[in-house]
């Protein structure tokens, strides 16, 4: 296993590169990768929607701007979090230039119950993380985002998605990555501060 792949694969935002375009056949094959996710009962319910068409990344991007804006006002980021709401605020102004917005959906809606709703999002992230490394492991880059999802419904409307039949997970815009120095590894806080052993120890 490549564990310097999974400890570099960022939220690339400022390295994506906006002027070089990202081909379906680029796409595929990550996605070809991806798939290979698990998913309750492989039941594989993950669906992918490619935006390119520059109108309608637009409309997307808009979208994404208003829900972005809502998040940030109802947030009051702790010091360490700036840089990552910069480089954020930076995504969404640039959303509309990204080659690619790969929408990841998943048949069916989330249902109400803790224990299927964990199995319908665990059922397709997995994929979108894979999506990430696959897209990495291969020189392109994007960041996991959500912003989009307060206009869920307003989206579906915009890109033909049934709604009622097929629920939008995570948006990922998809570029290569500039050339730059190596990416890496994020601030995490280290396993064993948060790992206990045998019981929980709530002190
Ligand atoms: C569930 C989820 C939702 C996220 N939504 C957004 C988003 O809407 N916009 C954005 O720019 N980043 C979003 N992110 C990216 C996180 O900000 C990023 O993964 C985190 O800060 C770690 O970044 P790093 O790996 O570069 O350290 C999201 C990440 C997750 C896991």
């Amino acid at each position: 296993m490549n564990a310097d792949l999974l400890t570099t694969t960022r939220a690339f935002r400022r390295r994506l590169d906006l002027t070089r375009p990202v081909t379906r056949p680029e796409l595929l094959d990550c996605l070809d990768i991806a798939v290979h996710a698990p998913s309750g009962t492989n039941r594989q319910p993950w669906r992918f929607l490619v935006v390119e068409e520059p109108a309608l990344k637009e409309a997307v991007a808009e979208y994404y701007r208003k829900g972005f804006a809502a998040y940030l006002s109802a947030k009051t980021p702790r010091p360490d979090q700036l840089r990552d709401l910069g480089s954020g605020q930076y995504l969404a102004d640039h959303l509309h230039e990204v080659p690619a917005l790969v929408l990841v959906c998943a048949a069916g809606r989330p249902p109400a119950n803790p224990l299927q709703l964990a199995n319908f999002y665990g059922s397709v992230y997995p994929v979108v993380w894979n999506l990430l490394l696959a897209l990495h492991s291969r020189g392109l880059g994007s960041t996991l985002t959500t912003a989009h999802l307060a206009f869920e419904r307003e989206v579906a409307d915009l890109l033909g998605i049934p709604f009622d039949e097929v629920a939008q997970v995570a948006l990922l815009p998809v570029a290569h990555l500039k050339p730059g120095p190596a990416p890496r590894p994020g601030p995490r806080t280290p396993a064993a501060e948060v790992t206990q052993w045998g019981r929980w120890d709530s002190a």
